[in-house]
């Protein structure tokens, strides 16, 4: 069982179905673990209270990371409360359904929203949690981007492409990072059960269904699993790996 005693972790957006499942799995292996939300308090508190019903220590913090300043302000509350940082998993994600082809829906504003809370926010958050990262050496980020990152699907053009940047992100900050913090990727497909992939129209979440070579796609407790397991790694670094059933079209 693997153990983070003496550990603390950010995961951003575990007010949301699956940074929730990702900061009770880290905290079930004795990490303490920090959450953001930005809107959803209810969400985090409860996420907060079960990591404490469990035995374990949680802290809640309101963040909106489209804002440099407020992630800025984030990481110093982390090192006041917590007193280090170990693990950042950038989590938090914003979207909007836009069929590909209706190019002129994708506005400007959409596009600057999507990519500052997808992409330029795990990019601020890794920076302003490095300094914390690195003190003990053996720091760990795991990015969560999207199936939708690697072939084009999802939800729109814009959280495609910053989900393909997030993953490239991944590489740049492994290199940058190193040699104290490892940088990994989990890139999900479908995830069942959780309110983004509920607002996906039916047949495209039977189609993601129907081509798992597996029969099954992923569940917020295999993304959680495998976020456990790279931050117990002392030899993996600038990987994203896919979670989705085994998606023949994702097989590369
Ligand atoms: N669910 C899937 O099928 C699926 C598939 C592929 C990839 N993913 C990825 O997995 C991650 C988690 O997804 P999920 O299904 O758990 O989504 P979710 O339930 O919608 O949660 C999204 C989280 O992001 C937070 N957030 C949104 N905008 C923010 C902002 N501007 N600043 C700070 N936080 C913000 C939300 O906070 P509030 O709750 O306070 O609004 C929420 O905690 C995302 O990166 C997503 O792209 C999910």
């Amino acid at each position: 069982m693997a153990d983070l005693s003496g550990k603390v972790a950010l995961v951003t957006g575990a007010s949301g179905d699956i940074g929730g499942g990702v900061a009770r799995k880290l905290a079930a292996a004795n990490a303490r673990v920090a959450v953001t939300y930005v809107g959803a308090r209810d969400a985090a508190q409860k996420t907060v209270d079960d990591i404490a019903a469990a035995g374990g220590q949680g802290l809640m913090i309101q963040l909106d990371q489209r804002d440099p300043l407020a992630i800025e302000a984030c990481m110093e509350t982390v090192a006041a409360e917590m007193g280090r940082l170990d693990i950042l998993v950038n989590n938090a994600a914003w979207n909007i359904g836009i069929p590909f082809p209706d190019l002129d829906a994708l506005t400007p504003e959409i596009w600057d929203r999507v990519l500052e809370t997808n992409l330029r926010a795990p990019f601020l958050l890794a920076r302003a949690a490095a300094k914390l990262l690195k003190a003990d050496g053996g720091g760990h980020i795991v990015n969560i981007s999207s199936a939708g990152g690697i072939s084009p699907g999802s939800s729109s053009i814009a959280y495609s492409s910053s989900k393909a940047g997030l993953n490239h992100l991944t590489r740049c900050l492994a290199v940058a990072m190193a040699p104290e913090v490892a940088v990994n990727c989990v890139a999900p497909g479908l995830v069942e059960d959780t309110r983004m992939a509920s607002r996906l129209p039916d047949a495209v979440a039977e189609g993601a269904r129907r081509q798992a070579v597996l029969g099954r796609v992923g569940q917020v407790e295999d993304i959680a699993g495998q976020i456990l397991s790279f931050v117990t790694s002392t030899s993996i670094s600038g990987q994203t790996l896919v979670v989705d059933g085994g998606m023949p079209g994702a097989m590369r």
